[in-house]
């Protein structure tokens, strides 16, 4: 393949790219930006297997091979709610490949650069080592607290600002080391002790987040793989990869704006741990209860729900638990016809990822024009005669509002307590992934409707059939 077509491939992928990062902003366009993108990668790949690498094809194959097919299997084995984690642990794979990259590329003897283009180049490792250690480390913490296999609290350790503050200092510190010992044929030992405080800072940098915080972390690390991934392309000299790095790392860092604006949390003290604890309060509101809550049947919901005029649905992590998307979606065409006025309101970081309700919503074809975000329709609470919380905790929590201490507190939530009545499904009192209980439950204008949701659900469409 000449350099000319690859270049035209590659111009072709990126525009892909873009194409498709412009259709994933908007669920009824979401759809065919997956295809652009799929169509963008399969370019790429092509082109860079025919038209790049030049040898060694029977390693490139095999590889493809056995990564090909551990990806079709997790692909096809993964559920909905294992989504994040999966996301999590693919994003420390680009970290993992930017650390080696830049290993292989130091100790390559081919790579013959002098004077400052030799510089540039090995500052390109140290930074590309850097991200994607990072990175790497980073991800598999994030991957074990989206799983449930590391707690969801925050680790608070003694004086963990000045701890950062000396970790990138020393890894400044040996950056210089490496680029003067690089001259005189050195300069692995500091690459290798940069890596290892590279690794600590990652993992301490997510251990310090709390629960609730998880979805910034979760795009900022998103936003790092790209830019690990751009940083192997440079080291690689690859345009397409620095590009598609530089588009990846640039829009995972406006979702993680987006996030923390939603959250009302600023980015540095996420990222710096801890925030919303309460100087180590994190504990508060605890998981104790308090009061008494009042229990309905089904088919006492759907005789409110059938003698309301307007209805709320709040969707949370638990209607992805019990897969009641169809069924909702039954329920809210059986309502609708019914004359009852139906809206979904969707809080920014319910569920386990970005947009997760969104998606389920769309798979079962509730029509997009009754989605609304939190912001456009939070002051329509008080007109609201029923609001149904199908699986949610936190993103209903008043005690964002009203407990300082608590570990959400100033994150925005939507605020049904305002409605008439409300109904919360789910299927014990245990508290929502910040590990917070919710006095929403034993307010006067709440019910609860204890089960699974969809067995719940499916009882409530029984019944108003
Ligand atoms: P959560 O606060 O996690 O609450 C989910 C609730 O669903 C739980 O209280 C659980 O109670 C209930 N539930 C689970 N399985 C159920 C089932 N089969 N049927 C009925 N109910 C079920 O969820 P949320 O309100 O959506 O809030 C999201 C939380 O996740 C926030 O704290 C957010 O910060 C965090 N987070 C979000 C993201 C993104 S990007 N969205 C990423 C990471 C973390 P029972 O066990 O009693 O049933």
């Amino acid at each position: 393949m000449s350099q000319g077509i690859i270049t035209v491939c590659y111009i072709a992928a990126t525009i892909l790219f873009i194409l498709a990062l412009g259709g994933l902003s908007n669920q009824e366009t979401a759809r065919r930006g997956n295809v652009y993108g799929m169509v963008g990668m399969a370019i790429a790949l092509l082109a860079t297997i025919f038209g790049v690498v030049t040898a060694n094809y029977e390693i490139l194959i095999g590889a493809l091979v056995i990564g090909g097919t551990i990806g079709l299997i997790l692909a096809r084995r993964v559920q909905m709610t294992q989504m994040p984690e999966l996301v999590a642990i693919l994003h420390s794979l680009v970290g993992a490949a930017a650390v080696m990259v830049g290993f292989a590329s130091f100790m390559d003897p081919e790579m013959k650069f002098e004077g400052v283009e030799k510089i540039i180049h090995e500052i390109e490792i140290y930074i590309g080592v850097l991200i994607g250690a990072v990175t790497f480390s980073g991800s598999v913490i994030a991957f074990g607290k989206l799983s449930g296999r590391i707690g969801g609290r925050p680790l608070m350790l003694p004086g963990r600002h000045w701890f950062n503050l000396g970790l990138l200092l020393a890894a400044i510190w040996f950056g210089r080391e490496f680029v003067i010992q690089a001259e005189t044929g050195g300069g692995m030992e500091p690459l290798i002790i940069m890596t290892v405080i590279a690794l600590v800072f990652g993992i301490h940098m997510v251990m310090a987040i709390g629960g609730a915080d998880m979805p910034v972390v979760v795009s900022m690390l998103n936003s790092y793989s790209g830019w690990a991934a751009s940083a192997t392309g440079f080291m690689l000299s690859n345009d397409l990869l620095i590009v598609t790095g530089a588009l990846v790392g640039s829009s995972g860092a406006i979702l993680s704006y987006i996030m923390c604006r939603a959250m009302n949390r600023k980015f540095l003290a996420v990222i710096a741990g801890g925030f919303g604890t309460g100087g180590g309060a994190s504990a508060g509101g605890g998981g104790e209860e308090q009061g008494e809550v009042v229990p309905l049947d089904a088919g006492e919901v759907a005789v409110a729900l059938q003698d309301a005029r307007e209805v709320m649905i709040i969707p949370g992590y638990g209607m992805a638990v019990a897969q009641a998307q169809h069924v909702v979606q039954e329920i809210t065409r059986t309502l609708r016809e019914k004359g009852v006025n139906v809206r979904f309101g969707i809080h920014p970081v319910a569920g386990r990822m970005p947009g997760h309700m969104n998606v389920l919503l769309a798979e079962a074809h509730v029509p997009y024009d009754i989605v609304f975000e939190m912001e456009e329709i939070n002051e329509d609470f008080p007109d609201v005669d029923v609001s149904v919380v199908i699986g949610a905790n936190d993103i209903v929590n008043p005690s964002a509002q009203e407990e300082p201490d608590s570990p959400i507190a100033g994150m925005p939530v939507l605020e049904c307590w305002k409605g008439k009545l409300t109904v919360v499904l789910k299927r014990s009192m245990a508290t929502g992934y910040a590990g917070v209980q919710n006095p929403l439950f034993f307010k006067d204008n709440t019910r609860m409707l204890f089960g699974d949701a969809k067995d719940t659900l499916d009882q409530v469409l029984h019944s108003l059939n």
